[in-house]
């Protein structure tokens, strides 16, 4: 997979809608009524970390939902890449980007979202092709107005921030003409999937999912 083809996939991804929930998830039998929750509040693209022992059956369990689109998060070696492609994952994200990462993702043909937190790695990666990237950690690294100063000189990166975002300053992001998306977890607390409340997931997806874009 070229880079090319994997901003293009990367970007429909962060196109779908304007929230991607960024799930820590520990019990895989939560995976599904969890995966449901979120679709059905309008949030079908969804990043499932590889923070948990159970992430890759979590994975593999959520590839089944209908109306999803499971992506790894938290990718950091090429076997993450390879387990997380034969877990069922169609896209990948990273908190940063290695030059390993990068070649093993465009080698196993996992659309990757990779990270950047500078001018210098925003340019490093559009160098080779990445047009569509992520930008973490968001709030800690300059927030909404870092990459409202990063649209003028770097107008052809689309950014896709993570990282201490919530439904109060998400919109701060979602108005910028360089972000396509924003990452959270807020929508799929701990809390509440530890309880199944799954009517609380599907109503804070919805909060997510009714936030404008430019
Ligand atoms: C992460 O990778 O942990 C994401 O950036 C999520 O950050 P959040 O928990 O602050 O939304």
């Amino acid at each position: 997979m070229t880079p090319a083809e994997q901003s293009i996939a990367a970007e429909q991804i962060c196109r779908l809608a304007p929230v991607v929930p960024v799930l820590i998830v520990e019990d895989v039998a939560t995976a599904v009524p969890l995966a449901k929750a979120l679709v059905a509040g309008g949030l079908p693209a969804l990043e499932v970390t590889l923070r948990t022992k159970a992430a890759l059956e979590v994975i593999r369990a959520m590839a089944e939902v209908e109306g999803g689109v499971v992506g790894a998060g938290t990718l950091l070696t090429r076997a993450d890449v390879k387990a997380a492609k034969a877990a069922g994952a169609q896209f990948g994200v990273s908190p940063g980007a290695t030059q390993g990462l990068i070649e093993a993702c465009e080698d196993e043909g996992l659309a990757l979202l990779p990270g950047a937190s500078s001018a210098s790695e925003a340019m490093a990666l559009l160098e080779r092709g990445y047009t569509m990237q992520k930008f973490f950690p968001a709030e800690q690294a300059g927030g909404a107005a870092f990459l409202k100063a990063l649209s003028s000189p770097l107008p052809q990166v689309r950014f896709c921030p993570t990282g201490g975002i919530s439904l109060k300053n998400a919109g701060d992001y979602l108005s910028l003409p360089n972000v396509l998306c924003v990452g959270g977890s807020w929508v799929a607390p701990k809390d509440a999937i530890a309880a199944g409340n799954w009517a609380e997931v599907t109503r804070l997806a919805a909060g997510a999912a009714a936030l404008p874009r430019s």
